[in-house]
């Protein structure tokens, strides 16, 4: 059943996200200003019909105002995989996160969010480099995965078991990393999810991507999914033009998974929140 309290909360965190008064907000609905401070104290609730355009003013879905989760399946493509013994991924992490590991010697503050962790090596590799890491990966075994890691290099990790596509981030970080997996995320959303992304990045801190690119001359790899999108060159630069970019690189790389040898285009970036507010 609705809980009229949870819809509020969630309706107040996503306008605060958005830097909408009730005021502001109340003139994209066509309400009032009040009526919008009674459903986020939950005293009352919208009117059904009215639901699509909260949801859209809001960037969110109507599924994720009323139920708080995205009702798209939890499943991926490496469900199958994340089951054997053995690590799909390797344990071994990625080049971007040791890149990461060491930017941030110095900063006491490590507060870290992996989008799409996989099986969870870059995630505990940082966490033994002492960063607070909270792991998002949308499937079950890979969730199981992460834990075992884990536990097997006695470090805590906070598992958000979650869809990317439409998630809320609750709380700022020192860096929000991914890599390999913000292919998911379908186009049309990608500006709104790397803003979030941004804003909920402290001052000073760092957002750290791997990303696949299209080329003509690079064969679309054996284990592409139809839920996943390429970047083109220079997305990830527009999408963090207004932050410092500490590093930026196209590579192709060669890859075995699936089984077959073949190759990606990807690029990489670290970008520094140094925006002044
Ligand atoms: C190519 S793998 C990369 C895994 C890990 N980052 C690594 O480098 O080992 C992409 C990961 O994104 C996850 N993923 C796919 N769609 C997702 C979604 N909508 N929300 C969260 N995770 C998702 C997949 O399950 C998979 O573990």
């Amino acid at each position: 059943m609705l809980n009229n309290k949870e819809f509020g909360k969630r309706v107040g965190l996503l306008r605060k996200n958005k830097n909408y008064t009730q005021e502001k907000m109340s003139m994209f609905l066509n309400v009032t200003p009040q009526a919008i401070s009674k459903w986020e104290q939950g005293y009352t609730l919208p009117d059904t019909g009215i639901l699509p355009l909260l949801a859209e003013v809001l960037g969110t879905s109507i599924d994720y105002l009323l139920t708080g989760d995205s009702l798209i399946e939890k499943k991926s493509p490496y469900d199958d995989q994340y089951k054997k013994e053995e690590y799909y991924w390797g344990t071994e992490p990625s080049l971007l996160a040791e890149q990461i590991v060491t930017l941030m010697a110095d900063r006491s503050k490590r507060s870290l969010l992996d989008i799409g962790s996989g099986e969870g090596r870059d995630a505990v590799y940082f966490a033994k480099n002492n960063f607070h890491v909270d792991a998002l990966e949308i499937s079950k075994p890979g969730i199981e995965k992460i834990k075992k890691y884990s536990e097997a290099n006695k470090c805590n990790i906070n598992i958000l078991h979650a869809n990317m596509i439409g998630y809320e981030l609750q709380k700022e970080y020192d860096v929000i990393y991914s890599s390999g997996s913000l292919q998911f995320l379908p186009l049309a959303q990608r500006r709104t999810h790397f803003d979030k992304y941004k804003k909920h990045t402290a001052a000073g801190g760092i957002n750290a991507h791997l990303v696949f690119v299209d080329k003509p001359f690079i064969k679309v790899a054996p284990d592409w999914e139809e839920n996943e999108f390429f970047y083109l060159s220079g997305d990830l630069a527009a999408f963090y033009a207004d932050w410092q970019i500490l590093y930026y690189d196209e590579q192709i790389i060669d890859c075995n998974s699936a089984g077959i040898p073949h190759q990606h285009a990807v690029c990489c970036i670290i970008a520094k929140n140094s925006v002044v507010s």
